[in-house]
């Protein structure tokens, strides 16, 4: 099937990628003439693991191209929409911007029977709008929306074999005929057995924010355990391991730590309570500022526990900030806990550097004002404190004995809760977790 992609980000790209190799032949479109010359190179222009390698196999194929052009998605079947919808700046809502201005800009190369998908997450109600807009500048079109779900790091993976499909939907012919494409356009993964969920447009978009919104919640109520902990000297990782093996809660997303941050899951609670809001259904979702207060909340508890393990004062103290992106296995430095963190440890006196596999390019442009080191070996060296913020497997495994003898004072705090206490403590380390003695 002829399939276009507009937006080439985290999502669009993987998904471009991911299509070609499902059999299709793909456009990708974007606006951004650096990002598509990189694609066209066969390179990901963002750090995302198993994508360079994809790219390289569908390009061989000839099923994948790169345009700058709208029009040249006129002659596909299917439309997926990929564009970003960022935070409104000053206001919790989503800027919807990219995602108007992507289907007001394809409309005009729909012909009949051609399906549009959006796939950005969007505020509840927006599919409806476009589906009105669409059926005003390409009558022979329909709309679907179709969440995605996939997790940076682990991009091609979920895209290739996610673990169910949501198809939002028009009722009656139309949406028969937008089901029957996307199965084809699915067809591998569905014969592998991938769920599909066909639901109206309206069910589609919150599925989608419902996800993101029980993951942060997640996130926080581990977190907020582990605020109990700190309170009582009881241990937040066995109270998650015992808790998590109860098959109704899972151990999954209840690691306690510095919190959740990067590109989605911040500014998709906002959004959801914006649009409550604007709903009259706000009091049902309340509880997601407290989520996020929790979160954020982290953080500052992080830059505290930091001041301690220094003997109660920053100033003048070399800290290294293991860790700059949101999470390991990404560049993506979009509202990282680690960096807020270093930059508050800076702004009260340390003298910060930090340090991250594949993160520090991006991690440079949003605090220029840092100390960045790609070593790790020279970034530890003569450190008063290390904090670990982003949970690399290279700094997982990290040896206290040889980390040891690079700093000038062993103090390390865990802000992950992802090393050994007892094995630190053991090589004269003063250890300090999130949430644990
Ligand atoms: C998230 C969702 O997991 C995806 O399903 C969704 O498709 C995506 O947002 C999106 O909306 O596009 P992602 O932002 O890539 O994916 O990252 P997550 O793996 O969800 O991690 C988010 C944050 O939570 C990270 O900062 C991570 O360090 C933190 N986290 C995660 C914790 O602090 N504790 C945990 O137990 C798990």
């Amino acid at each position: 099937m002829r399939i276009s992609v507009i937006g080439c980000g985290y999502l669009g790209a993987v998904h471009a990628a991911s299509m070609a190799k499902l059999g299709h032949e793909v456009i990708g479109i974007d606006v951004d003439e650096r990002k598509i010359s990189e694609l066209q190179a066969g390179r990901a222009p963002f750090f995302e693991p198993g994508l360079p390698e994809l790219l390289t196999e569908v390009q061989e194929t000839g099923r994948l191209s790169f345009s700058t052009n709208m029009a040249d998605a006129e002659g596909a079947r299917v439309h997926f929409v990929c564009v970003g919808t960022p935070q409104r700046k000053g206001e919790n809502a989503a800027d919807l911007t990219y995602v108007d201005a992507a289907f007001n800009e394809l409309f005009p190369y729909l012909n009949e029977g051609d399906i549009a998908v959006g796939k950005s997450t969007v505020p509840v109600g927006t599919a409806a709008r476009l589906a009105d807009l669409a059926a005003d500048k390409a009558p022979g079109a329909v709309l679907a929306w179709n969440p995605e779900f996939l997790r940076e790091g682990h991009a091609v993976k979920d895209t290739l074999t996610p673990d169910r499909f949501v198809y939002g939907i028009p009722a009656g012919p139309a949406g028969e005929a937008a089901t029957a494409a996307l199965d084809e356009v699915y067809a591998t993964p569905l014969a592998d057995g991938t769920p599909r969920l066909v639901v109206d447009y309206a069910t589609a978009e919150l599925v989608k924010t419902a996800a993101n919104s029980f993951l942060a919640t997640k996130i926080s109520f581990i977190n907020a355990m582990a605020e109990v902990c700190e309170a009582t000297g009881a241990d937040v990782t066995a109270l998650a391991d015992a808790i998590g093996m109860d098959e109704r809660i899972g151990r999954k997303f209840l690691n306690a730590g510095v919190g959740f941050g990067g590109g989605c899951l911040p500014k998709d609670i906002r959004a959801f309570m914006a649009r409550a809001g604007e709903l009259g259904a706000d009091q049902a979702l309340t509880f997601l500022r407290e989520v996020d207060a929790i979160n954020m909340r982290r953080r500052t508890r992080v830059v505290e526990l930091t001041r301690e393990l220094c003997s109660g004062s920053l100033i003048g103290k070399r800290i290294t900030v293991l860790g700059a992106a949101f999470k390991p296995e990404s560049d993506d430095v979009r509202d990282s806990p680690a960096l807020s963190v270093a930059a508050q440890l800076q702004l009260q006196g340390a003298t910060v550097t930090v340090t991250d596999p594949e993160a520090l390019a991006n991690a440079k442009v949003r605090f220029p004002e840092l100390a960045y080191e790609p070593e790790t070996k020279t970034a530890l060296a003569r450190a008063h404190a290390l904090v670990l913020l982003t949970e690399w497997k290279e700094y997982r495994e990290l040896d206290p004995a040889a980390v040891g003898n690079l700093v000038d004072d062993k103090n390390i705090l865990d802000g992950r809760n992802v090393l050994n206490p007892t094995a630190w403590r053991d090589a004269g380390w003063h250890y300090k977790g999130i949430g644990r003695q």
